[in-house]
């Protein structure tokens, strides 16, 4: 079990450690490790667009010793024909799987979204990463399509799933 709330402009430095060992961790994320070289300025920036916005957010794990060991990214468009919906990202430290945290994360999302304007969130994921998508699924997003080709991990293009959870109170 670990605690869930939102990320502020002072963890930019522990969101840079994480992100760092995700990155470093996982080919099932966008970023390969050499490819993230954030400051500190830039990170607390990214957080900062993040918190701002009514349409995005970032969601920190943090288990029983205040450390972040997981994180969600709500990325909400930025025009008005696409304010509405949201790309979720998500990662958390491989020593931590199977603990629920992924899901913690998404019901942190469920209770956040009726106070954001949006009524989509979208995600996608590779056709081999089977526990994200069997969390996905559980967590009621689904299947829209197979993006073909649309990853390309050490020179092999993967597959992936075109996921949505449509809310249609908002
Ligand atoms: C995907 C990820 C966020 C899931 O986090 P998590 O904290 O392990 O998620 P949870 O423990 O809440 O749930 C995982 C679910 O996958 C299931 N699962 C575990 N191992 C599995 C496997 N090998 N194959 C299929 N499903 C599996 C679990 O049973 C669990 O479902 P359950 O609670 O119904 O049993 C995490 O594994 C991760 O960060 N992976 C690397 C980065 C990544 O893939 N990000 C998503 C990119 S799209």
């Amino acid at each position: 079990m670990v605690t869930i709330r939102e990320a502020k402009e002072n963890d930019a430095k522990a969101l840079i450690v994480l992100r760092g060992k995700l990155f470093k961790e996982t080919t099932f994320l966008l970023l390969e490790p050499d490819e993230y070289n954030p400051t500190e300025e830039s990170e607390a920036n990214f957080i900062r667009i993040f918190s701002r916005a009514d349409n995005s957010s970032i969601f920190l794990a943090l288990n029983s010793d205040s450390k972040i060991v997981g994180f969600m990214g709500v990325a909400g468009g930025i025009t008005n024909r696409t304010k509405h919906r949201a790309t979720v990202f998500l990662g958390v430290l491989s020593e931590y799987w199977g603990q629920g945290i992924g899901k913690q994360l998404f019901d942190q999302l469920f209770i956040w979204l009726p106070q954001s304007c949006l009524s989509r969130v979208e995600l996608t994921t590779a056709v081999n990463n089977e526990r994200a998508f069997s969390l996905y699924k559980k967590m009621g997003f689904q299947v829209e399509g197979i993006k073909k080709a649309n990853i390309s991990v050490a020179g092999e293009l993967i597959d992936e799933y075109q996921m949505s959870h449509v809310i249609t109170d908002n």
